[in-house]
């Protein structure tokens, strides 16, 4: 919302606000020229954190397929491709094996290469020999248009009555159906970062048929459970969950809106004694996020608050906020009445996991506040299929730093690629 007050002040723009930016390019840059930030920044680290999804991509000379479809209920999605490698693996005429990759909450498709090549996962996955598909949800700054609601519409916010429920339902097999279909394969690996793990189980419980579309699914910092989470701000959103609308007369409207009170006082308390940029302690995603000062490359700070937060809407918040405070991963509660009527049942019900039969591996951190190790240990028991759990091997590995930390590709990356790997070549033994 800022970004559009403060685009009118603006005057000369070093990257062109429209086509091709950030989401918080102008916000960005608003904050360099008020000198409150002392950092020196390089224009490389500008560049990229002023650049879109695909203009970033390509500026590293890898290749990018911007993808759109329509959904059933009239989300228009935009979602990103990296068909191959640059400097391995980049024949453009070979048919690879499909790797589709689903970002967490408030974030975007820019999770998977802000890092830059040899850092960021879908860089490192295009140069192991995987076509890269990189999701959208509804709502966020590349999928924020619909048929006949408008995101910004001021007396009315249906565009933004959705939850990840929705997201998992609709949007994200939407997009594995558009992949398998332009390439012809018939099944993929998924991988999800926190949100985008959620809406993995939830499209797997509510649709099975995707069972037989998904080789296996790679959870990095697996959300389903938060019966323990210490997350401060989903513990104090739980406490305002019911009734809904006081939920959402104390964050805003539709649409989460990262400068509401409870952010300045999350951001107050969390950032009071932590000597840190201080940007960070107002942004959304870090403050539900979390992350480690040692895996944490301050030189591309101004790169992480340009693309994020990305949009999300109090729903999907307000569903978290449930689950913590029901100990249930179930369905949106939207109170008893409405659930009679969308569920045929007084209470939202509870997902299926069971029903998972998708080969799942799961990837955590002890130190992630948010996915707390017997929440996932929960989950594990009660999945259909699950396959493996693995410990990240470092003391303080936070719930961000599964996207964003140093040693990222050497803790996690690279034991999801040999996963891939392995599943690949059992998947063509299944079919011998
Ligand atoms: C931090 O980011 C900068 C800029 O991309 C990079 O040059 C540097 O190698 C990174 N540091 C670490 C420890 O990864």
């Amino acid at each position: 919302m800022w970004g559009r007050i403060f685009v009118l002040c603006m005057s000369a723009a070093l990257v062109a606000a429209a086509a091709g930016s950030s989401p918080h390019a102008e916000e960005l840059e608003l904050l360099l020229k008020s000198g409150q930030v002392n950092a020196r920044i390089s224009d490389n680290i500008l560049e990229d954190a002023s650049l879109d999804v695909p203009e970033l991509v390509r500026k590293y000379n890898y290749p990018l397929e911007v993808h759109t479809l329509t959904t059933t209920d009239g989300y228009i999605l935009g979602f990103h491709r990296i068909p191959h490698g640059r400097d391995q693996n980049n024949d453009p005429n070979v048919k690879r094996p499909i790797v589709f990759l689903m970002h967490g909450l408030l974030s975007s498709s820019a999770d998977w290469v802000l890092m830059g090549p040899g850092c960021a996962f879908g860089y490192i996955l295009a140069e192991a020999g995987y076509d890269v598909w990189m999701g959208n949800a509804r709502g966020n700054y590349y999928s924020r248009t619909h048929v006949r609601l408008r995101p910004d519409a001021i007396f009315n916010t249906d565009y933004w009555d959705f939850s990840w429920d929705e997201i998992g339902n609709i949007d994200v097999p939407a997009m594995i159906d558009y992949a398998l279909q332009l390439t012809g394969n018939d099944r993929l690996h998924y991988i999800g970062h926190s949100q985008g793990t959620t809406t993995f189980f939830v499209m797997n419980s509510l649709r099975p048929e995707y069972n037989q579309k998904i080789i296996s699914m790679h959870a990095l910092a697996p959300s389903a459970y938060f019966a323990n989470s210490q997350n401060l701000l989903l513990k104090a959103i739980a406490q305002f969950t019911n009734p809904l609308d006081s939920m959402a007369r104390l964050i805003g409207l539709g649409e989460f809106m990262p400068n509401s009170q409870i952010m300045s006082w999350a951001g107050q308390s969390l950032c009071m004694d932590e000597v840190v940029f201080q940007p960070i302690c107002s942004n959304i995603l870090f403050l539900i996020g979390g992350w480690h000062e040692d895996q944490h490359n301050a030189t591309m700070i101004p790169v992480k608050l340009g693309h994020t937060p990305a949009g999300a809407a109090v729903r999907q918040l307000v569903h978290y906020g449930q689950s913590v405070k029901d100990k249930e991963f179930s369905r949106f509660d939207h109170g008893t009445l409405k659930n009679r009527r969308v569920y045929g049942s007084y209470r939202a019900p509870r997902y299926n996991l069971g029903a998972i039969t998708t080969p799942v591996f799961l990837h955590y951190s002890p130190q992630d506040p948010l996915a707390n190790v017997n929440d996932v240990d929960r989950l594990f028991r009660e999945l259909g299929r699950p396959v493996g759990k693995f410990r990240i091997p470092h003391d303080s590995f936070g719930h961000l730093d599964f996207i964003w930390g140093v040693d990222a590709k050497v803790l996690v990356y690279d034991r999801v690629i040999n996963l891939l790997k392995s599943m690949d070549v059992h998947s063509i033994d299944e079919e011998a």
